[in-house]
C-alpha cells in the first residue's frame, strides 16, 4: 500500500490509473479506524481497480468549541487496518496542502442542513462538503462509499453530486455496530468506563421507538418524547442534544408519519457528542 501527503502526487497517480483504463474507488474518512471505516472499505474493494481510503482531520468542518485538537489519532495503526482491507493508496495530506492561506471557494447545500447536525453545528456541513469535492477531483472515483450513520452527511452528498453533475456512484453502507448495539465512534474512545456502560441506551431507546410506530403510533410529538423520557432515565450522566423525525431524503421535520421516517439522534455523553439513527418504513 502506498502512502502519499502530496494532493498534486495523488491526482498524478489518480490520472495515471485512469488512463491504463482502472476504475478508482474512494473511501473518505478522519482515521482512527474502527469496523465501521473498515467495513466502508471492504464494501468498495470489488466495485473498483484501486482503492483510495483518505485520512484527513478536515478543519473546516470543526466549530470553534469542538474536538478538532483531541481528535484521536494513530497512522501506524489505521496505515495497518487500510492495508488489511486491501486499500492500494492511503491519502494523509496537511491541512496547508489541501487548504490555502486565502481559501476562498465553498460549497454548501443549505436547504438539507436546517436540522440534525446541520441546526446544532453550525458551517459542519460546509466544511464536509467542500472537503468531499475537493477529494472528489483529486481522485475523480467513479465510486465513493460513506456510512449511514451520519446519515444526514450521506444525504447532503447524493444530493451535491446529483446538483453538480460529479460523475461518482455514491454507496451507502449500513451502520456497524458493537456487540451491545453501540454505533462504533471514533468518539467512542472519549467515553469513560461508566459512560461507555450507559451509551447502548442510545440505540435501545432507537429500536423502542421504532416498535412504537410498527405498533401504530403516528404523532411524531408522542414518540419523540416517549425518546426524551427513555433518555432521561436510562441517560442520567447525558444530555440531549436533538431528537428529530425527518423525512430521510429531504431531512425536514414530519409530524404525521405517513411513510419512511428517519429519526435522528445526538447524545453528549461525557466529553462525547454520538450520533445514531434508524430508518423506519412503514
Ligand atoms: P469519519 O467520522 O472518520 O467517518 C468516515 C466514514 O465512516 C463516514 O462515511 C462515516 O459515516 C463512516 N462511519 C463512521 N462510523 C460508522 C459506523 N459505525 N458504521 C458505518 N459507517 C461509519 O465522516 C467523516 O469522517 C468526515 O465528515 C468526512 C466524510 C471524511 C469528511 O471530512
Amino acid at each position: 500500500m502506498n502512502i502519499i501527503t502530496d494532493p498534486k502526487e495523488l491526482q498524478k497517480q489518480c490520472a495515471a490509473w485512469r488512463r491504463d483504463g482502472l476504475t478508482i474507488g474512494l473511501v473518505p474518512t478522519m482515521g482512527y479506524f474502527h469496523e465501521g471505516h473498515l467495513a466502508l472499505m471492504g464494501r468498495a474493494r470489488p466495485l473498483c481497480d484501486k482503492l483510495i481510503v483518505t485520512l484527513f482531520v478536515n478543519p473546516t468542518q470543526f466549530g470553534e468549541n469542538e474536538d478538532l485538537d483531541k481528535y484521536p489519532h494513530d497512522l501506524d495503526g489505521d496505515s495497518a487496518k487500510a492495508k488489511s482491507r486491501g486499500t492500494d493508496l492511503l491519502f494523509t495530506p496537511k491541512t496547508t496542502d489541501m487548504y490555502e492561506a486565502d481559501h476562498a471557494t465553498w460549497v454548501d447545500v443549505p436547504e438539507l442542513g436546517k436540522h440534525l447536525c446541520g441546526a446544532s453545528r453550525s458551517g459542519h456541513f460546509k466544511g464536509v462538503c467542500t472537503v468531499v469535492t475537493k477529494l472528489f477531483m483529486l481522485a475523480q472515483p467513479s465510486v465513493a462509499v460513506f456510512g449511514q450513520k451520519d446519515w444526514q452527511q450521506l444525504a447532503i452528498i447524493k444530493r451535491m453530486v446529483r446538483d453538480l453533475n460529479i460523475p461518482v456512484n455514491i454507496i451507502g453502507h449500513e451502520i456497524i455496530r458493537e456487540p451491545d448495539g453501540l454505533a462504533m465512534s471514533s468518539r467512542n474512545a472519549y467515553l469513560t468506563e461508566e459512560e461507555r456502560a450507559a451509551a447502548p441506551a442510545i440505540r435501545k431507546g432507537l429500536v423502542k421507538m421504532a416498535e412504537m410506530v410498527k405498533n401504530g403510533e403516528r404523532n411524531t410529538e408522542v414518540i419523540k418524547t416517549f425518546l426524551y423520557n427513555e433518555y432521561a432515565s436510562a441517560l442520567p450522566i447525558g444530555t440531549v442534544d436533538y431528537i428529530e423525525i425527518v423525512d430521510p431524503d429531504a431531512i425536514e421535520p414530519i409530524e404525521i408519519i405517513t411513510g419512511p421516517v428517519l429519526t435522528a439522534v445526538a447524545v453528549r455523553i461525557g466529553k462525547a457528542r454520538l450520533i445514531d439513527n434508524i430508518l423506519i418504513e412503514v
